[in-house]
């Protein structure tokens, strides 16, 4: 009989179960979304429960839709979207407040009182690879603990929890206030601004310093290792939980980035580029983050350079869902290639301010550019455009940080079905831009990673003769065209800075 491992993608808009073969390819998936709640300008936030319900739901889908049972199951990965700080009763199983996603901005105030106590923005980086910024849990968790009654009094009592999404559906998976297990995998914990990245432990002065109790943290274990069993009910009961990655980083193993200089770009909400540096790790000069990208059992962690831009794909469904400009998110393409170019329009999507390579929270979103000629089909290329332009910024402070130069960018992701945008992607980098087979490959990774630890795949061999190429995008750009395009971007970025005191 065959079989199989699941992943759960507990992702920034929906939740998915994803079952693969033996060979990486996908036999089964369902997805549920959750809403997105924005109670503030800046404000981003879910609802844990929901994604709770939701991950149930997807995981029984997930099964029911291949007509496969638990038993065909060998294994279960989670990868998540990261950062997002969930706070909750581990006596109850009952979060305090919603899920503060990684989006949310109102931490800006905390960020800067920390940065004053010394060193200003890179007071932590030299520990934990990161700048201050809205963008990481520990913040958050210290926002939670400020404003929600009776909540630090609770904590400092031992009754808090602490868990970004990866830690809450596996404390639920294996059975909520009655036995959960409350842990974490070093990608994960090295995005919430408290592990330092050597000894990938929590570090109780960083801690101290943003009021978190010790006791609230989850363990660090491997992210490849059996964490425990699915609780004898529902969907997937009694299979081990056993890979956990952040969604960008296990993006990176699914596409197998598996030896240092190797590359990805994965087209999500947002859009990530992650390096890998080997057991190395680089701090970076030029914007970037320093995060781990896995450790496997117990083999030395790996780390990866990170450039981590904030909105892509979510600029797409702000134009259907807050302009209705368009009616799906795949109708973007159709307007865009109404049109020969963006006409002169530029769209800097600052909606969560800038990340890499700028960390500016006072950044805000603008379109430049216009004039009378200017129509849908120009803003629909200026929308694609932003995600190949970003992307290009962060692949520019790479090649810098790293001192080689990328020759070819593998990418991954929803929005690599949209085949002008890739093309403007190898125009604007210079260099090939490769799809593979299965672009699913943050689930990939998560199943990976569980599997591994069943022996259901061997090692990193496997996972290398499992990609396969579907596509490559060659640039046809000519370079003068690509640096006057480039210069207007970067000329357009400096308009969202300065919007917020
Ligand atoms: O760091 C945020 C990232 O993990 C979110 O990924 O795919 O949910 O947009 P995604």
């Amino acid at each position: 009989m065959p079989q199989y491992v699941a992943a759960i993608d507990q992702g920034t808009t929906s939740t998915r179960c994803m079952i693969f073969d033996h060979s990486g390819r996908v036999v089964s998936v369902d997805q549920k979304e959750h809403e997105q709640i924005f109670p503030k300008a800046g404000w981003v936030e879910h609802d844990p429960m929901e994604v709770w319900q939701n991950t149930r739901q997807v995981a029984a889908g997930a099964l029911a839709k291949a007509d496969l049972t638990t038993g065909d199951i060998v294994a279960v990965g989670i990868t998540n979207q990261r950062e997002t700080a969930v706070v909750w009763d581990k006596n109850t199983g009952q979060p305090v407040y919603n899920a503060i996603v990684w989006q949310d901005t109102r931490t800006d105030k905390i960020v800067e009182e920390l940065g004053a106590l010394g060193g200003g923005q890179d007071r932590y980086r030299a520990k934990v690879g990161l700048p201050l910024a809205t963008y990481f849990s520990g913040p958050k968790i210290r926002w939670i603990l400020d404003n929600v009654e009776g909540a630090r009094e609770k904590a400092e009592a031992g009754d808090l929890v602490f868990g970004n999404m990866d830690t809450w559906v596996l404390w639920n998976m294996t059975g909520g206030p009655d036995g959960g297990v409350h842990a974490t995998d070093p990608t994960n914990a090295s995005r919430t601004m408290l592990m330092d990245l050597d000894t990938l432990a929590w570090d109780s002065s960083i801690a101290a310093d943003m009021g978190i109790p010790m006791s609230m943290l989850p363990e660090i274990r491997s992210s490849s290792e059996i964490y425990g069993n699915v609780r004898e009910r529902g969907a997937l009961a009694g299979v081990p939980i056993s890979g956990i990655l952040g969604d960008q980083q296990a993006a990176t193993f699914g596409q197998a980035c598996l030896s240092p200089g190797e590359a990805k770009n994965t087209y999500g909400t947002g859009n990530f580029v992650l390096l890998n540096t080997g057991t190395e790790k680089v701090m970076s000069e030029n914007g970037l983050l320093t995060t781990v990208c896995y450790k496997i059992g117990d083999n030395a962690a790996v780390y990866a350079l990170e450039g981590s831009i904030a909105v892509t794909g979510s600029l797409v469904q702000w134009l259907r869902d807050n302009l209705n400009m368009i009616g799906t998110a795949a109708e973007i393409e159709e307007h865009a290639r109404s049109v020969e170019d963006n006409g002169g329009a530029y769209f800097v999507p600052a909606f969560s301010g800038l990340f890499a390579p700028y960390w500016r929270s006072d950044a805000r979103g603008a379109i430049v550019g216009l004039t009378r000629f200017v129509n849908k089909g120009h803003l629909a290329r200026a929308v694609l455009e932003a995600t190949a332009f970003q992307s290009r910024e962060v692949i520019d402070a790479m090649n810098a940080d790293s001192g080689v130069a990328l020759t070819s960018l593998k990418v991954d992701g929803g929005m690599v079905v949209n085949e002008l945008l890739m093309q403007f992607q190898a125009d604007i980098l210079g260099v090939p831009v490769i799809r593979p087979v299965v672009a699913e490959t943050t689930a990939l990774g998560a199943a990976y990673a569980a599997g591994l630890a069943v022996d259901f795949w061997k090692g990193e061999d496997d996972i290398r003769e499992n990609w396969a190429q579907d596509k490559q995008w060659e640039p046809s750009m000519d370079d003068t065209r690509r640096a006057a395009e480039y210069a207007n971007w970067k000329k357009a970025v400096t308009k969202t800075f300065d919007w917020v005191e």
